[in-house]
C-alpha cells in the first residue's frame, strides 16, 4: 500500500529545504519503486496568513489519516499578530503531544569529508556516531501546574512543573535499549538524580527496565552537566543517550557542534507501535526557520534530506534504501559539495538546490 506523507513546509527556510527532501524522496519513488505519496499542507504562520487559522481542519485530517509527517521548520519573525489560542493550535509542541510521539531520535554522525577539511578539524570530531533518544511528550515542557501567577503582595512567579511517571520513563528507556541492540549495545542514561526527584525516579526506572529486560546491553548513568562536558571532550565514547525532554533539547544542540553545522542534523519523533508495528512519525531537521538566511536559496538541505532517510528507515521500513541515501549524502560531501555553512574559504559554494542535485547525482551514480 502507498504511504501517505503529509508535508508541512512551514516558515523561513522550511519550504526551501523541504522541497529538496521531497525531490530526493521522489527519486526513490521513481527509481526504487518506494510507495510514497507526498502532499503539502498549510500549517502555522503560513496557514494563518492564508486561512486565518494556524491548524486548518484539512491539515489536521491529513495528519490523522496519513502515515508520517515531513516537517520543515516553524517560527516566523513576528507571530504577535496571531491570537494566542491559534498559536497554540499551530504549535509544534501541541502536535507532538497529540500524536504521542514520545521518542525523539537525533542522530549525530561526523561526516568524514568534513572531518578532514581544515575549518572543521576542531569542530567535526572524526568517528563520532551517537544518537539521542529524547523523551518528547512529558517533563517540564508539559507538567502542570504551569503559568505566571501574581501573589497577593504583587510578586510575579513563573511556574513550570518537572514531572515524570514511571510509565513515561520506562517507554523511553525501552526504546533506547532496543535501539542500542541494533548499534553498539551501549546506553548512557542522563539525569540529575542528585538534585531532582523526577531524576531520581528516572534513574531508578531505567535501571529496573535494564535489569529485567535488557541485561545484555551496557548501561551507564551520567549527570546531565557532566554529559555536556563529555560531549565536547570525548563524543566518540557515546552510542545511545537516553534523557528527558529538557536535557535532550539542550544536549542534542551541544552535540550539533560535533557535526559542524546545525543544517545537517536530522530527527525523527516516533510513537509506540500499533498492532501492525506501525508508528506515528514526524520527521524534521533540528534547525529552525533561520530568518537570517531565508529566501536566499543558500540553506543547507542535508538535515531535511537526512530526515527523509530516517523516514525511509522507520516509516517505509526500508533500511537498505535509507543506507543508500545516507551513503549518497556522504559521497556528495566527499566529492566536495558544500553549502555556505560548511564551505572552506576558496571552496565553491552550492545553492540549496544544487546541493540536493549533488545528492541526487550520487544516487544516480550509485
Ligand atoms: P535556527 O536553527 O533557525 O538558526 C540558527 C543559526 O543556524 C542561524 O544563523 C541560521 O542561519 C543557521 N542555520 C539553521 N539552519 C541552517 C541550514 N539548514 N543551513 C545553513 N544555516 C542554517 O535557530 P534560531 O535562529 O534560534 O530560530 C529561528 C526561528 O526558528 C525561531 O522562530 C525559532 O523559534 C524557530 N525554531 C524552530 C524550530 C523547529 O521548527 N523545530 C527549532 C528551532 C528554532
Ligand atoms: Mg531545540
Amino acid at each position: 500500500p502507498t504511504l501517505d506523507i503529509v508535508v508541512l513546509p512551514g516558515d523561513g527556510i522550511g519550504p526551501e529545504v523541504t522541497d529538496e527532501a521531497v525531490r530526493v524522496l521522489d527519486w526513490f519513488v521513481t527509481h526504487r519503486a518506494v510507495p510514497l505519496r507526498m502532499t503539502r499542507h498549510l500549517f502555522g504562520s503560513a496557514a494563518w496568513a492564508a486561512e486565518r487559522t494556524a491548524m486548518p481542519d484539512r491539515t489536521w485530517a491529513a495528519i490523522m489519516a496519513g502515515d508520517a509527517i515531513l516537517f520543515g521548520a516553524t517560527g516566523s519573525l513576528d507571530q504577535t499578530h496571531i491570537p494566542p489560542e491559534e498559536r497554540r493550535k499551530g504549535a509544534l509542541l501541541t502536535m507532538r503531544r497529540a500524536l504521542d510521539v514520545f521518542a525523539n531520535l537525533r542522530p549525530v554522525k561526523a561526516q568524514p569529508a568534513l572531518a578532514e577539511a581544515s575549518p572543521f578539524k576542531a569542530r567535526t570530531v572524526a568517528g563520532a556516531d551517537l544518537v539521542f533518544v529524547r523523551e518528547l511528550t512529558a517533563g517540564v515542557y508539559f507538567g502542570t501546574p504551569r503559568g505566571i501567577e501574581t501573589l497577593p503582595d504583587g510578586t510575579r512567579r513563573g511556574v513550570n512543573t518537572h514531572a515524570y511517571t514511571d510509565a513515561e520513563i520506562a517507554r523511553a528507556a525501552r526504546f533506547a535499549f532496543q535501539l542500542a541492540r541494533t548499534r553498539r549495545n551501549h546506553v548512557t542514561s542522563v539525569d540529575k538524580a542528585n538534585v531532582m526527584e523526577a531524576g531520581r525516579l528516572w534513574r531508578d526506572v531505567v535501571s529496573q527496565v535494564h535489569a529485567a529486560e535488557f541485561p545484555d546491553v551496557t548501561l551507564e548513568h551520567m549527570l546531565a552537566d557532566n554529559c555536556a562536558l563529555q560531549l565536547g571532550r570525548a563524543p566518540t565514547r557515546f552510542d545511545v543517550i537516553v534523557t528527558d525532554n529538557l536535557f535532550g533539547d539542550l544536549l542534542s544542540d551541544c552535540a550539533g557542534a560535533i557535526n559542524g553545522s546545525l543544517g545537517m542534523l536530522p530527527s525523527a519523533a516516533l510513537s509506540a507501535p500499533d498492532a501492525d508495528g506501525r508508528r506515528r512519525a514526524l520527521y524534521e531537521p533540528i534547525h529552525g526557520s533561520a530568518p537570517d538566511i531565508a529566501g536566499k536559496g543558500i540553506a543547507n538541505p542535508l538535515g531535511a534530506i537526512l530526515s527523509a532517510a530516517m523516514l525511509l528507515r522507520w516509516t517505509a521500513r526500508l533500511p537498505a534504501e535509507a543506507d543508500r541515501l545516507e551513503a549518497a549524502v556522504a559521497s556528495a560531501l566527499d566529492a566536495g559539495a558544500r553549502t555556505a555553512d560548511i564551505a572552506m574559504p576558496g571552496e565553491a559554494v552550492l545553492s540549496t538546490r544544487a546541493m540536493a542535485d549533488a545528492v541526487i547525482a550520487a544516487l544516480d551514480a550509485g
